[in-house]
């Protein structure tokens, strides 16, 4: 396995609308392994093709379990990494319900968060590794990370998704950031 290189906001290459993969071949599974040691590495819970510089429909997940509501007294299960560890190849959107709000990060876009509206739950369609179809119905943080990431192979970011105002303001401070260290010593 070996890490690949996250490309950061503005390269042009996140932009690429990513084509579906025809054939899971060695290639493509190396890439996920790549994918999955390159997220670890980040300390990301998704990852998608496009950000390590190759446009094939991929996509990898890690989504750690959830607290469950305080009130309920219990405790938060313990997070393992690896657990919930996904790849998905050609994912596909089939049905979207609700609307929810989460503060989203992206390991293309490092130290910037923002609240970004996105389907509550979503039913999503894809191939495993092995080339078996499969649907994955879900909801909370793993819905919203799934989005996300197909977002990625469409060549959108998460701060795509905000009013022009916020985005402007957010791209503003990602360039002020990268001047500042082209300038530091
Ligand atoms: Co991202």
């Amino acid at each position: 396995m070996a890490q690949l290189q996250i490309l950061k906001y503005p390269d042009p290459f996140l932009k690429t609308t990513a084509s579906e993969v025809g054939i899971i071949d060695a290639e493509v599974l190396s890439l996920i392994d790549n994918m999955v040691e390159t997220m670890r590495k980040g300390k990301g819970i998704g990852l998608a093709a496009v950000q390590v510089g190759v446009a094939k429909r991929v996509i990898v997940l890690d989504v750690p379990d959830e607290r469950p509501d305080d009130e309920s007294g219990e405790e938060a299960p313990p997070y393992v990494r690896g657990k919930n560890l996904v790849a998905l190849i050609n994912p596909e959107i089939i049905a979207a319900y609700g609307s929810t709000k989460f503060e989203e990060g992206c390991l293309s876009i490092p130290g910037i968060t923002a609240d970004v509206e996105r389907a509550e739950e979503v039913t999503v369609r894809a191939l495993d590794r092995n080339a078996e179809t499969i649907e994955i119905s879900t909801g909370g943080l793993f819905a919203i990370a799934l989005q996300h990431e197909i977002d990625h192979l469409d060549g959108k970011l998460f701060i795509d998704r905000l009013s022009r105002l916020k985005r402007e303001f957010i791209k503003r401070r990602i360039m002020r950031a990268i001047e500042a260290e082209d300038k530091a010593l």
